[in-house]
């Protein structure tokens, strides 16, 4: 339990929630749709703290918000249709999904390990602001606890979360009420994964075509969540693993050697102090490190299904199943 403050919307509260954020803490603040959790984009702790204080059972890429298009530019790579639709829409409730940037600094956690990251200028003038003082990508879904409504004022983000994060930024009710509209542009036609606050409508009239709908292959193409996109690496993943074979890179979480792992081909440990919310802001870059090795397997030890080890298991078993 922490004490969460109510900071109130004017020069020292903004900068005492710029200073929370930078320091890896966790600030509800309002944009134009919804309030959003945030917490810095690149501090892959902090986002794992995100999925903690909401009690989400699995990890979804989270969306980035920055305050300009040059910024976004740092973190994705657009091409014209992206860049059209920033032009038109931003700073607004338009969420774009495009590749990642040689230069992005949005942990993979912030990603869930995909190479696309969804990027955001909000137009709320505190969440600008914000974002302005902060200096970095904050990551932020909606402030409310899995399975609940989306908050639209601070009483709303208190009710579920006070206590769990250490402030809220409050500006009244937004106006918006839903979230952001959702389009991957991510090479092929613009895909509209998720309708929201600019119609889509409006998207097609600029773009003079119709929006594909859905994420390619998806079975419920408008539900978030349920993106075919999962990050799979290339090798094998052998869950629960109690020892270490032959050639096997391994991915070890707590103090506890497992046998044969001095001979791995590779290894690293998600958490050594057993903790899930370490082993969380770990997950999908040691993943990709010992993917890279180029073992055909990576042995994994087992991971208890407190906390956020839920939410671990979760990647763990798709990662495990995906072939
Ligand atoms: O209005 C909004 O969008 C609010 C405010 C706070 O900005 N945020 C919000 O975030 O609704 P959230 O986490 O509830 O929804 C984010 C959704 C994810 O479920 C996912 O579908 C999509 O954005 N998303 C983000 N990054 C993605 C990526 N790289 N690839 C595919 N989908 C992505
Ligand atoms: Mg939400």
């Amino acid at each position: 339990m922490r004490r969460t403050a109510r900071l109130a919307a004017e020069d020292a509260g903004l900068m005492e929630a710029a200073a929370i954020l930078k320091r890896g803490g966790l600030v509800a603040f309002p944009t134009e749709t919804v309030y959003g959790l945030g917490a810095d984009a690149t501090n892959a702790e902090a986002v794992a703290g995100i999925y903690a204080a909401k009690e989400r059972p699995s990890f979804n890429p989270l969306i980035s918000h920055v305050d300009s298009f040059d910024a976004a530019r740092i973190q994705g790579a657009f091409d014209e249709t992206a860049r059209k639709l920033a032009e038109a829409f931003w700073p607004g409730p338009l969420t774009l999904v495009v590749p990642v940037a040689s230069t992005c600094t949005v942990s993979d956690l912030a990603r869930a390990g995909l190479d696309s990251v969804g990027l955001r200028v909000p137009s709320h003038p505190l969440a600008h602001a914000l974002l302005k003082a902060t200096g970095r990508p904050v990551a932020a879904p909606s402030a409310n606890r899995s399975g609940r409504v989306s908050p639209t004022d601070a009483d709303h983000v208190l009710g579920d979360l006070d206590g769990r994060i250490d402030a809220v930024l409050d500006g009244g009710a937004t106006d918006v009420g839903v979230e952001s509209t959702i389009v991957a542009c991510l090479g092929g036609m613009p895909r509209l994964l998720r309708p929201g606050g600019v119609p889509s409508e409006a998207i097609e009239a600029l773009l003079g075509r119709r929006l594909e709908i859905g994420s390619e292959g998806a079975k419920n193409p408008v539900a978030p969540g349920m993106l075919a996109s999962h990050y799979a690496p290339r090798a094998q993943v052998r869950l629960n693993a109690t020892e270490i074979r032959p050639g096997e890179a391994a991915l070890l979480f707590g103090a506890a050697p497992l046998q044969g792992s001095a001979q791995a081909k590779a290894q690293l440990n998600l958490s050594e102090n057993g903790d899930p919310k370490e082993a969380a802001a770990h997950l999908f870059s040691y993943l990709r490190r010992l993917d890279a090795s180029g073992v055909e397997t990576i042995a994994v030890a087992p991971v208890p299904e407190t906390g956020l080890g839920e939410a671990i298991n979760d990647r763990l078993r798709r990662a495990a199943a995906e072939r």
